[in-house]
């Protein structure tokens, strides 16, 4: 589908080899008799029945399977801070809720403890890939690399990076960030050995915090390594005033906040920029012009007053978007949950600009949290789609099922649209009912 399309494939037979990409996608007559389909696939296929473990949900008209969420930004040593905010804004937020917290990674007892749980909690919400920020400290980022790749969700694994502004008992030096960063890619790389590209399940991603913690000489260095091994690149960019403002201070000799990073190098095809709220028109085409993406976070930018993304103005500039759920800043680990507050902030840009245009729907929001995610990301051509040569990375819903918030009435049933409004605003992790990562179930709840 393309943005703001709504793409319903009923009646489908989906076929997934053995490295997770699909294979086969075929529709049949409507209301035909899916067993006799499916051995209609597999007589076609020159397939052997009973090699095949075949998942038919034919019978029950209110499961559908969705495309894995991909959460683009996202701190896993933050999220036992989820919802505890106060009243702070960023600058502030970060020295009393966030260094403490992420200083106490240099026990890998707590980062173990910790991590398990981050993983498994967005993993039963559906995310099946996510873009992390750890902390400074190399063990407990390989940590968070084994944990992903254990349980089989994919990751990008990203040693935060600060060596200014930072507290005493939370900071490095540009020569110990240097060692633990080749510590942790190494790793990462070794961890994955064997795999094709397609199906890696974690990837480094270099890491610089912000502009604010990390000295000019620290991003060029970064900026040097991410071109030599061609790998990802995410940071934040213009979350909040008072940043921008220190920042601008700090970088007098650059033209804005975004051109630090360009002239570092580190504005690639595959660098995800988390925020963007405030970017001016020439920061916005620096972005167009790497093809850059962002993350749009919304529950953040609500939480801790940091203002309402254009997201309208990105998408018509053809600039790639994607959502974070940007844990802690934001509360929630799901993003279903920041989807639909990225609708729901769209429309706050409308009450104030009676711009009706810049209303974000379902079906965009949806594809965000899916396809734009891929994009930014740079997997697109295989990934946040179910289509063939693409891997299967799903979630199966089940709109009906017990103890959900969501009511369900047989009249709406095979209204999609109005079913997938539903799902969006009312409902939650409970009716993800099992989760696939290259066509391994990593979540099973029934
Ligand atoms: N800017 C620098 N560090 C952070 C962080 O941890 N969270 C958010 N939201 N913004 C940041
Ligand atoms: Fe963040």
């Amino acid at each position: 589908p393309a943005l703001g399309e709504l793409s319903v494939s009923t009646d489908t037979c989906i076929g997934v080899d053995k490295k997770g990409t699909i294979k086969i996608k075929k529709q049949f007559e409507e209301g035909s008799d899916s067993e006799s389909n499916i051995d209609l696939v597999i007589a076609e296929n020159g397939l052997e029945r009973s090699e095949l473990e075949i998942l038919d949900y034919s019978a029950d008209p209110n499961k559908f399977f969705f495309p894995g969420f991909i959460d683009t930004h996202i701190h896993a040593p933050q999220v036992p801070n989820n919802g505890i905010f106060g009243n702070t804004t960023l600058l502030e937020w970060l020295e009393k809720y966030t260094f403490p917290l992420e200083a106490s990674f240099k026990d890998v007892k707590t980062a173990s403890y910790i991590y398990n749980k981050v993983i498994d909690r967005t993993l039963t919400n559906g995310t099946t890939l996510a873009s992390y920020y750890a902390t400074i400290h190399e063990n407990a980022t390989k940590l968070l690399n084994d944990i992903a790749y254990l349980k089989g969700q994919r990751a990008m694994i990203g040693k935060t990076c600060m060596n200014q502004h930072s507290p005493d008992n939370y900071i490095e030096t540009l020569d110990e960030c240097k060692e633990a960063q080749y510590g942790v890619i190494k790793h990462v790389e070794e961890t994955n050995e064997g795999h094709e590209s397609f199906d890696v399940i974690t990837k480094p991603i270099i890491t610089p915090r912000f502009a604010g913690s990390c000295t000019e000489e620290l991003m060029k260095w970064l900026g040097e390594l991410s071109q030599s091994g061609e790998y990802h690149v995410q940071t934040h960019l213009s979350e909040n005033h008072g940043e921008i403002k220190w920042i601008a201070d700090m970088f007098p000799h650059f033209d804005s906040y975004a051109d630090i990073y360009a002239k570092c190098n580190l504005l690639t095809n595959r660098t995800v920029l988390a925020h963007c709220i405030h970017i001016s028109e020439e920061e916005k085409d620096l972005l167009v012009k790497h093809n850059s993406g962002i993350s749009h976070c919304p529950t953040s930018n609500s939480s801790i007053t940091s203002g309402e993304a254009r997201i309208r103005w990105l998408l018509d500039n053809g600039v790639k978007v994607s959502l974070g759920t940007d844990c802690s800043g934001g509360f929630s680990p799901s993003i279903l949950t920041v989807a639909r507050h990225a609708l729901l902030v769209s429309r706050h840009l409308v009450m104030k600009s009676k711009q009706d245009q810049q209303k974000l729907t379902t079906a965009e929001v949806l594809f965000l949290a899916t396809v734009g995610g891929a994009q930014v990301l740079n997997v697109d051509s295989y990934l946040g789609k179910f289509e063939t040569g693409f891997q299967f990375d799903a979630q199966l819903i089940d709109l009906n099922v017990e103890n959900s918030p969501l009511d369900l009435f047989p009249f709406q049933q095979g209204r999609w649209q109005e079913l997938l409004d539903k799902w969006l605003f009312n409902g939650d992790d409970r009716n993800t009912v099992k989760v696939f990562v290259n066509g391994r179930c990593v979540v099973s709840k029934v």
